[in-house]
């Protein structure tokens, strides 16, 4: 592939994203009658993710509708294994009743969740967390400052809608991909899987973060 012709698929996918992106589509996008607000092709990674590394326990803040917990309760019911402990600020008014999921009322930072969410957690469960609920860059830093040591090696934090920001998705601060880039500054016990990137389209690019090493260096 010619030098050209990779700048001329990038401008490709950068227009389609936006294209995508401001259809709002992704507000009309339901998984069993309920409101999911992802890209498709983003549910089929978390699909693939799942089936690969079948963890225990995840950890999603942002429930919104409930429509991302229910997705993934059915993959932890189709895989056999596996539940799910989202949060939100403002619960769901119709949330879907599953029983993998739980339900936590509250802010992701604020520290009585955090300590639910960590007490809910057995010792030899592989955790993986996804972030979703505010996106300005400080709040994401503080879910991953206060999310990512739970997640177990091999396995992902991934932080959602790392395209606002002028990725290409324009936004009012950084967005949560300037909080993956603090947070990588600081910690080299994760890095960003590209290979989740593979379907070109995702709302988050570097936002695959997968722990590679066990413990983050003392900061
Ligand atoms: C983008 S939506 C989540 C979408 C959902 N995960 C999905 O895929 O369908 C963001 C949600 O974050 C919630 N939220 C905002 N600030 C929050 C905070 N500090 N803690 C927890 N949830 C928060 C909002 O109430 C909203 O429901």
């Amino acid at each position: 592939v010619s030098s050209d012709q990779a700048s001329t698929a990038k401008g490709t996918i950068r227009d389609f994203h936006l294209a995508y992106y401001e259809s709002e589509v992704w507000r009309q996008t339901f998984w069993l009658g309920v409101r999911v607000q992802k890209c498709p092709l983003d549910l089929w990674i978390y699909q693939e993710v799942l089936f690969e590394l079948r963890p225990d326990v995840i950890v999603e803040t942002g429930t919104c509708a409930g429509g991302s917990a229910y997705y993934l309760a059915s993959l932890c019911d189709a895989i056999g294994s596996g539940r799910i402990i989202t949060i939100d600020i403002k619960p769901p008014r119709r949330p879907p009743q599953h029983d993998r999921i739980t339900y936590l009322t509250g802010s992701s930072v604020d520290r009585e969740i955090a300590a639910a969410v960590r007490k809910s957690i057995g010792p030899d469960d592989s955790v993986m967390v996804i972030l979703d609920s505010a996106h300005s860059d400080r709040h994401v830093l503080e879910e991953m400052r206060t999310y990512g040591p739970l997640v177990t090696q091999g396995s992902y934090l991934i932080v959602e809608d790392t395209n606002l920001g002028d990725n290409p998705v324009p936004f009012v601060d950084p967005g949560p991909m300037g909080a993956v880039q603090k947070f990588l500054a600081h910690d080299d016990a994760f890095e960003v899987d590209r290979s989740r990137e593979k379907f070109l389209l995702t709302f988050n690019p570097s936002g695959f973060l997968r722990r590679v090493r066990p413990d983050a260096p003392e900061r």
